[in-house]
This record gives structure tokens, C-alpha cells and sequence, in this order.
């Protein structure tokens, strides 16, 4: 295993398309461990292959932070949605950036494992948010593209920490919410 060099915006990679992985081989195992690696030293909650350079349709997500649970989806697809809402995002190939993304509140996913079986997962809110923002890095998109604009992390510490909180919410619950709140893939 390997930690693999992310790519930041501009890199032209960023903007192909990927191919259909075909060989549910080695080579296939060796990307997504390092995937998996590099997504863990980033402290992401999502990593596509583009990102690190291959133009092969494989992801790594992380559907729920407070689990921590990476999840490999190959050829990935999403077969029906529901919702729509307005979130909080950043990716590891925009770094230092943030922007409030519109997507939709459900996603059921398609995907095969590292071994080629097919299987479905559903995912809620912040899931969903993931699934989507990570499939789209496999047809060259980033989030980026939907936003108005995009927020430093001064400008997302301030707006944060202006948002009206209960006070009987102890500090450690505020910190693990803005934590799960800001979410890079
Ligand atoms: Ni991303």
C-alpha cells in the first residue's frame, strides 16, 4: 500500500472522463488499498481514482463519519434519488475551500465490489451528499461547478461560529457537528 499524490484543480485529469473498470485484478486491489490509505492520511470522507491520477471509475466513501467505515464502489451508477438540499462541502482536490452544494436528500447506488460483484446501498443527507459529489469526479465534474461562490476556512470558521446553537449543547457535541458538517471528498 501507498499513499498516492492527490491532484488539486487545474490538473487536467480532473476533467476526463473515466473508464469502466473491466479486471477485478491485482492491479484493481492495489489502487483501491491505496485509495483507502491516502483518503485515511487526508482524513477525507470520500476519494475517487481520478484524483490520484487514474481515469478508472472506482471511489472510496465514507458514508457515515461517526463509524468511519470506507465503503469501495466500482463502476459506480445511482439508480433513483429523492430530495433536495442545500450542504456544506469541500473536496481534497480543492483544498483550503469550501461552497454549499445542492443535492438531493436520497440516493440508492449501484456499484461493484473489488472482486466485480454487484451490490446496492442507499444513503441519507450527508450519504447522499458523498455518493454524489464523488460519482460526479468520475465523469471529470467537481463541486465547484454548483456553487456561487467558494468559502475560505477563515470565512466558514466565522460563519459557523455565528450560527445560533442551544446552549445546553456542550462544546464537545458542537465540535463533532461542525466536524461532520464540514465534509471533503
Ligand atoms: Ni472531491
Amino acid at each position: 500500500m501507498a499513499i498516492r499524490k492527490i491532484l488539486t484543480q487545474g490538473d487536467p485529469v480532473l476533467n476526463k472522463v473515466c473508464h469502466p473498470v473491466t479486471k477485478f485484478d491485482d492491479k484493481l486491489a492495489d489502487l483501491l488499498d491505496d485509495l483507502r490509505e491516502t483518503l485515511d492520511s487526508a482524513k477525507g470522507v470520500g476519494l475517487a481514482a481520478p484524483q490520484v491520477g487514474i481515469l478508472r471509475r472506482a471511489v472510496i466513501v465514507v458514508p457515515n463519519p461517526e463509524i468511519d467505515e470506507m465503503v469501495e464502489l466500482v463502476n459506480p451508477e445511482i439508480l433513483a434519488q429523492e430530495g433536495e438540499e442545500d450542504g456544506l462541502e469541500g473536496c481534497l482536490s480543492i483544498p483550503g475551500m469550501w461552497g454549499y452544494v445542492k443535492r438531493p436528500t436520497w440516493v440508492k447506488v449501484r456499484a461493484q465490489d473489488r472482486h466485480g460483484n454487484w451490490f446496492e446501498m442507499e444513503g441519507a443527507d450527508l450519504a447522499a451528499r458523498c455518493f454524489c459529489h464523488e460519482l460526479e469526479h468520475l465523469d471529470g465534474h467537481m463541486y465547484d461547478e454548483h456553487v456561487d461562490r467558494l468559502y475560505t476556512s477563515e470565512e466558514m470558521d466565522a460563519i459557523l461560529s455565528e450560527e445560533q446553537e442551544p446552549e445546553e449543547e456542550n462544546s464537545s457535541r458542537k465540535h463533532a457537528r461542525r466536524r461532520v458538517g464540514r465534509r471533503r471528498g
